[in-house]
């Protein structure tokens, strides 16, 4: 039985107030898996955090947008969900006012004024200091902030510095999360991480259980400056002197001149059209925007569903051609657009049917026919995402992360909070591009004060003026595909939200030149996948494959919140008697 036929669809919840519900499942099959719905008139927030998301949504109650409820939500996950949430990396914010153009609030780390091309060498770990890239979720808030925000900027700061003052309830997640970062054999033995020991492990020494509090007093104090004093409270002073401090004895590259001389950025953000719809997503130095502008416009002239159903094997061919194509313009030409030229015709339909004319419908491409062999390095799989909007039309994509789960697992001394690896990112090898190696083109190289290409996805549709979806997802490279996937079954199947975030996923990103599904072991998918297999696609099994924390809003006005199962994603709706 295919997929869509046996899931029940959101409009069983019923009434206008907020209805939390969690949908049935049937147990071992996954993408039938509950995920975590709500449904409001008044504004909703989705993220991976629970007390995060009720924090966002309290902002919302209390008269703030949904640029304030995201500011909150994004200090917030800096201390319940430590991994992925940050104030020591670095990511995107699209934001979508309920009337005008949709920008990019672009607050991705920069390189160290004394980083250059060859800074690292072949097998170099990104568990260093010099790893860390010039943080800019502080800046990225404050900026998102000051040019939308409606209510104090240390009112937003304020539930952060509370939850990190009164402790932060273990759940499971945050459990296994801590537990399994403190095991990891590589950091035994290295007092580079005796400060995550410090303030990550349980004071008994034992592993932390469900229902234990996790108290973060130094975090409390570095949010606190914060909340007084904006961006320099954290890029000057007594914070600022830790972080270089910490670098300084740690060969680490970041100086107080870089703190200082970071900055993040309103930019446009990248839009393209699928159908009757708009697509914005984030500009470079992210390729997420990009890559789904060309990948869903060669999907649009396929017309999908009017020859197959969503997980049939005409469908996920295509798509994976589409991805393949997308990932390869992504090596050649994309990277820090304040230091490369990119041109603009990558984002003309006329680019995207160009590609599609070559595509074959009944034999997969050939990635090393396609270019010169530049392989990818595999990336993990914490980032973190949220979406938000409000009662008046404003919406919110934000993506932000560490790079790896809890970053290169360096916490500041005295300061509370984990720096990103954020500089793997680059390509360390300019030219060095083997079938297992790196990849090595010019775009992404790195230069002094570079911010590094990202794969963060934050998305926003509208139709006719109108934002209908809010998505995104963490995992890497996959994000972007996360993304083409649910768009691809909300926007051109049209099923429910619920359903578009369970279904199963796929993932090309031209080389390795493997074409990953989530579902390939599942009995439902078996002949699709042996047709797959003839017309020689390698695939591989990536489960499970991000965690898209989404919003749609109806024709009513109604926001659907939709929480990923795949990472406890929680939907809080604002109550509302509209
Ligand atoms: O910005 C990027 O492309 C990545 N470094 C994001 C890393 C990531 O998503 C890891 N896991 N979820």
């Amino acid at each position: 039985m295919r997929f869509g036929c046996r899931v029940r669809v959101c409009g069983l919840l019923v009434g206008l107030t907020v209805v939390t519900t969690s949908l049935s499942s049937s147990g071992d099959e996954p993408f039938s898996r509950a995920v975590h719905q709500a449904k409001s008139r008044g504004g909703m927030v989705v993220s991976a955090s629970k007390v995060a998301s009720e924090i966002g949504r309290d902002i919302l109650a209390k008269g703030g947008n949904a640029v304030d409820a995201a500011v909150a939500v994004g200090f917030a996950m800096a201390v319940s969900w430590p991994e992925a949430g940050n104030i020591g990396g670095g990511g995107f914010m699209l934001v979508a006012p309920p009337e005008g153009d949709v920008r990019c609030i672009e607050y991705r780390e920069m390189a160290p004024g004394t980083a250059h091309r060859h800074s690292f060498t072949l097998g170099e770990t990104a568990l260093s200091h010099k790893a860390a890239g010039v943080p800019g979720t502080v800046a990225g808030l404050f900026l998102a902030h000051k040019k939308y925000g409606k209510l104090e900027w240390a009112v937003l700061v304020d539930p952060a510095i509370r939850l990190a003052k009164n402790g932060v309830f273990i759940d499971r997640p945050l459990a296994s999360s801590i537990n399994k970062v403190l095991a990891m054999p590589v950091l035994a033995n290295d007092d580079r991480f005796n400060e995550l020991r410090r303030v990550y492990g349980k004071p008994d020494g034992t592993l932390w259980k469900v229902g234990d509090t996790l108290l973060l007093p130094d975090l409390a104090s570095t949010l606190q400056r914060i909340a007084d004093l904006g961006p320099a409270g954290f890029y000057q002073g007594p914070v600022a002197k830790l972080i270089a401090e910490e670098m300084s004895r740690h060969e680490g590259l970041i100086s107080e001149q870089d703190l200082l001389a970071y900055h993040a950025n309103d930019r446009a953000a990248t839009k393209g059209k699928y159908r009757q719809f708009e697509i914005f997503g984030a500009p470079p130095p992210s390729s997420g925007g990009t890559c789904t502008v060309i990948a869903m416009e060669m999907l649009e002239s396929f017309d999908l569903r009017a020859h197959a159903d969503r997980f049939s094997f005409r469908t996920l061919h295509l798509m994976g051609e589409a991805m393949r194509h997308a990932f390869h313009q992504r090596a050649l030409n994309l990277g820090d657009s304040d230091f490369i030229e990119i041109s603009p015709q990558l984002l003309t339909p006329e680019f995207a049917l160009a590609l599609a004319e070559k595509v074959d419908l009944n034999s997969a491409g050939n990635s090393v026919e396609l270019a010169a062999p530049l392989p990818i390095v595999e990336e993990s799989n914490q980032t973190t995402h949220f979406s938000v909007v409000d009662a008046d039309g404003m919406a919110v994509s934000n993506t932000y992360t560490l790079e790896a789960s809890w970053g290169c697992k360096i916490v500041v001394v005295g300061a509370g909070f984990v720096l990103n690896n954020e500089m793997g990112d680059f390509n360390w090898i300019p030219g060095r591009t083997d079938m297992k190696g790196r990849i090595g083109t010019e775009p992404n190289t790195i230069q002094p004060r570079k911010r590094m290409l990202s794969s963060q996805t934050p998305t926003i549709v509208r139709k006719d003026g109108r934002v209908v979806l809010v998505t995104g997802s963490p995992g890497g490279r996959t994000i972007i595909n996360t993304v083409i996937s649910i768009l691809v079954s909300h926007l051109e199947y049209e099923l429910p939200l619920d359903q578009a975030v369970r279904g199963p996923r796929s993932h090309h990103q031209w080389l390795p030149d493997t074409l990953s599904f989530e579902g390939l072991l599942h009995s439902d998918y078996e002949q699709e996948v042996a047709r797959l297999n003839k017309v020689g696609h390698q695939l591989t099994r990536r489960y499970p494959q991000g965690s898209a924390q989404s919003i749609a809003i109806d024709k009513n006005g109604v926001a659907w919140g939709v929480g990923d199962w795949r990472r406890s994603g929680f939907a809080a709706g604002v109550e509302s008697d509209k």
